[in-house]
């Protein structure tokens, strides 16, 4: 959802450089989120650095115990990350490197002990607050104005993190993807962890086409937890009866699970997809793999993620790609043609594959792990999410025959990146 740089100081070639990663919660509570408050009227996300033998998640548990007292901490996915430099913090001549992770959170309960701050922390007199994420970025946006008079009178007090959670607190405000994707990531728990037996199948119409009990639990799941983030919107859901429009106003489109059939055999290569649109047109995008723990995020103009770092599509040639493609399995009457294209598209890149998931297969285009995707017919629930993707990491989708896809209807798709433009 977000990556970039702070760099205060050019790094100087006689300095040796401190590395050190660093986790921070966006822990939501009904409209609010989690902050530690300074004297200085500041607010910042509760966090710090990972200890030696510390894994990231521990380690947020451990920082969010110690700056806020709460002990129950549920944490999602990671959606952003921060690379800060500066030169001789310390004094002593070292070029200082944080890479942060912001993952998001929310409280299991409100259990609750004492604050555990350090000297330096006790001095600030830090203290835990819920509010708003535009209450603290109005304030920060405050105090950094205070702060920068002070810089042309020369009293600087110094926030070190002040700069880097303004920008943060700004993605925020600026659309519900953060609580979509948290929301998805808790959804995806249910896939990894659920336990696939016969009498939880039923057939749909087509070839090959299934629904499972999970389909549905998830799909319901997405519908009440969507909703609630914006109640103004239109929720298409693949297993519903009948499918409303998109074509105006805000909508979700939402594959509970894409790649069913995989599901089904326990071939884990399956996610869920959610697209939320805006007059027919997909303004932001979620797909999360819980196998791999892979998240993906994009927001139109903003780029494409993936577990908060910033994705791309492949450069390289077709001569030295690999295609996806679709069978288009409930449509048989397009296998022959589907295969015929694979076919030729065998002879003229490294080698074909096909995965059983058109979300995951349009995530491999935008991170670069693949060149080329095509399949002859989808439903829009498929790709909303993907397609977004794609663009967002600098690709381009069409139908097979070049035109634009729409989200209103099936149909077929081809996504590529740079060497198909
Ligand atoms: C299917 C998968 C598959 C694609 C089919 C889709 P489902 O979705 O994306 O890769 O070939 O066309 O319908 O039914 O598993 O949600
Ligand atoms: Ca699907
Ligand atoms: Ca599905």
């Amino acid at each position: 959802m977000f990556e970039f740089s702070l760099i205060q100081d050019a790094y100087k070639e006689s300095s040796s450089i401190i590395a050190r990663k660093a986790v921070r919660a966006i822990l939501f509570r009904g409209q609010s989120v989690l902050m530690v408050s300074s004297r200085q009227g500041d607010y910042k996300f509760p966090g710090g650095g990972v200890e030696p033998g510390e894994s990231e998640r521990e380690a947020l548990k451990r920082e969010v115990r110690e700056e806020t007292g709460y002990t129950d901490l549920v944490i999602g996915p990671c959606v952003g990350t921060v690379f800060e430099q500066n030169d001789d913090i310390f004094g002593t001549g070292d070029c200082f490197q944080m890479q942060s992770y912001y993952y998001v959170c929310r409280l299991g309960s409100e259990a609750r002990e004492e604050q555990k701050l350090d000297d330096y922390e006790c001095d600030l007199e830090m203290q835990a607050v819920f509010l708003t994420p535009a209450e603290a970025l109005a304030q920060n946006r405050a105090v950094l104005e205070r702060e920068r008079r002070h810089i042309t009178t020369g009293m600087l007090t110094s926030i070190p993190w002040l700069e880097r959670e303004i920008r943060v607190l700004e993605r925020l405000t600026e659309s519900p993807l953060a609580r979509i994707a948290f929301e998805v990531y808790e959804c995806g728990q249910i896939i990894k962890h659920a336990v696939c037996r016969e009498d939880m199948v039923d057939e749909k119409s087509g070839h090959a086409n299934f629904v499972t009990t999970y389909d549905r639990k998830i799909q319901n799941e997405l519908r009440e937890r969507l909703l609630q983030l914006a109640p103004d919107a239109v929720f298409v859901g693949e297993e519903e009866e009948a499918h409303a429009s998109v074509a105006t106003g805000k909508a979700f489109i939402v594959d509970p699970i894409d790649g069913t059939t995989n599901f089904m055999k326990d071939y884990r290569a399956s996610c869920i997809s959610v697209a939320m649109t805006q007059d027919g047109k997909a303004e932001l995008g979620v797909v999360y793999n819980p196998y791999l723990d892979e998240m993906f995020l994009a927001k139109r103009g903003c780029g494409a993620y993936r577990n908060g770092k910033q994705i791309f599509v492949s450069r390289q040639p077709l001569a030295n790609g690999l295609v996806l493609f679709g069978t288009s399995p409930y449509h048989t009457d397009l296998a022959k043609k589907s295969f015929a294209m694979a076919s030729d598209y065998f002879e003229k890149a490294l080698d074909v594959r096909r995965s059983g998931s058109a979300a995951l297969d349009l995530c491999s285009i935008a991170c670069g792990r693949a060149e080329l995707y095509f399949e002859l017919r989808l439903s829009p629930w498929d790709y909303a999410a993907g397609a977004l993707m794609v663009e967002e990491a600098g690709g381009s989708v069409t139908t097979v025959e070049g035109d634009d896809i729409t989200l209103n209807a099936p149909c077929s798709v081809l996504a590529a990146g740079t060497l198909g433009r």
